[in-house]
């Protein structure tokens, strides 16, 4: 019996898509798979009641429920609580309506790659710690006599789009490697708004990057608003399946970057 993950990302309360997320909701029940993840930005500003919406919508769900946070669930309007503890919002919305997964065919590893001041802008985009890259590896080598497959989940994708260009997530180049040399098969993200499934290498190893796309408004490249459907099967490839909601579903007319307000003329 295969494990079946519905892998979402982005979804931005405050800016969600409703009509795609009452799709994804609609296949949850139909589906039961044995896990919804989701690779951070919960919310679109992190606000009290963005994170009272995200945890309706969670909990709505008949099936458990894997999050990590990303650079938009820090505080963003209180810069005291950004600085003194940027996931408390997070860790509250996690500990109501998040929990682990516990699968024969996958295991889960998360990496932290938000942080809430960076030495450059945007602050938005991603880094990989030591301290946090080193948790992640040596979660990965505690089960290196583990047969399941290993994922790792992070909001930001480890690699630019392309070797060629500048990577803009700080340490990833180096993160990719030390994650595939303790046998992650790959990486689940988000951040990029654009879904995505391929192969990499770095250091001579090889690991799959994953993209869910995003659930939001806030559509990017022309993507639409799309989730990923992963089965894991012990001994098998991991197959993925990327699902893309119809306009009709997706509202296309909704996509602002920011809640609209309109201007008054004086
Ligand atoms: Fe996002």
């Amino acid at each position: 019996m295969a494990t079946r993950l519905f892998h979402i990302s982005d979804v931005h309360f405050g800016v969600e898509n409703r009509a795609a997320l009452a799709e994804v909701a609609r296949a949850v029940a139909a589906e039961q798979p044995c896990a919804v993840v989701c690779t951070g930005d919960l919310t679109q500003r992190a606000k009290h009641s963005e994170y009272a919406a995200a945890r309706e919508w969670f909990a709505s769900l008949p099936a458990p429920v894997v999050l990590q946070p990303g650079n938009h669930d820090m505080p963003y309007y209180n810069p005291w609580e950004r600085f003194s503890d940027p996931f408390r919002r997070y860790r509250r919305l996690n500990d109501a309506v998040g929990t682990e997964l516990e699968s024969a065919d996958v295991v889960l590893v998360a990496l932290l790659t938000t942080v809430p001041a960076q030495w450059r802008f945007p602050w938005s985009d991603g880094v990989v710690k030591p301290l946090a890259l080193a948790e992640t590896v040596a979660a990965l080598e505690a089960l290196q006599d583990d047969p399941r497959h290993k994922l790792v989940i992070a909001h930001h994708p480890l690699l630019g789009p392309d070797d060629a260009g500048a990577n803009p997530t700080i340490g990833g180049d180096a993160a990719f490697a030390a994650l595939a040399a303790a046998g992650a098969d790959a990486a689940l993200s988000g951040h990029i708004h654009v879904p995505l499934d391929e192969v990499r290498v770095r250091g001579g190893k090889p690991m799959r990057m994953i993209g869910a796309g995003t659930l939001s408004t806030r559509l990017r490249h022309g993507a639409p608003p799309s989730y990923r459907v992963i089965t894991c099967a012990l001994g098998e490839p991991i197959t993925t399946e990327l699902r893309v909601i119809p306009e009709e579903k997706g509202d296309p007319s909704r996509s602002r970057p920011f809640p609209y307000r309109k201007r008054q003329n004086r």
